[in-house]
């Protein structure tokens, strides 16, 4: 397992070195790999998601997660491995991180501008289909209907605000995967941040 990284990751740990020693470790990691090699994905190891956690590892997480859930049930575990991966992948951050300096503006975008927004473009709203059209953009050959459902259902319930509502079983894994990884109930007062409609500067 050879990844080149084109940049630093904000977290302490290698998410990739903590999962290598699970045996469905390498299967998965070959559904993946082209995706996690790219330079694009790569920028997100610079993107804070939740807690401090990057938004490469919390990717990482939900996908290799949502990947064995489906193994054990039965579902089509690429489906679930592609869209738990790109299921954030939003352009622009929503948290600051000084790093963030290092990439285009577009990316920063959020902080520079400072523009209001409504309720439907708050960040919980509005990231999955942000999300859906980026991976049309950079990977549409790793797509297919199931995984499009998946990435932009996968905030469900507020996803109903955007009219999406999880279709098939593979989205039903990923949002119930991506709530399980997200949530810190000890940390509950948060609950707003985490479902990405506090507005953070
Ligand atoms: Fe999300
Ligand atoms: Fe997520």
């Amino acid at each position: 397992m050879k990844l080149k990284y084109k940049y630093p990751c904000i977290d302490e740990i290698n998410i990739l070195d903590i999962y290598k020693n699970d045996k469905y470790f390498y299967d998965w990691y070959k559904i993946v790999r082209k995706i996690l090699k790219t330079k694009e994905f790569q920028k997100r190891r610079l993107f804070i998601h939740h807690e401090n956690e990057s938004l490469w590892t919390h990717s990482i997480k939900v996908s290799f997660l949502s990947y064995k859930f489906a193994l054990k049930y039965n579902i089509n575990a690429y489906n679930c491995a592609i869209a738990g991966l790109l299921h954030d992948f939003y352009t622009k951050a929503w948290q600051y991180s000084k790093e963030l300096e290092c990439l285009d503006e577009k990316y920063r975008e959020k902080f520079i501008k400072k523009e209001k927004c409504n309720f439907k473009q708050l960040h919980g709203i509005h990231h999955p289909i942000d999300a859906l059209d980026n991976s049309k953009k950079y990977y549409n050959k790793f797509l297919n209907k199931k995984i499009e459902d998946a990435i932009i259902s996968h905030m469900f319930p507020l996803s109903i605000f955007n009219g999406n509502f999880p279709k098939y079983k593979e989205s039903l894994v990923v949002t119930m995967i991506d709530k399980y990884v997200s949530f810190n109930l000890s940390n509950i007062k948060e609950f707003t941040k985490y479902l990405g409609l506090k507005k953070i500067q």
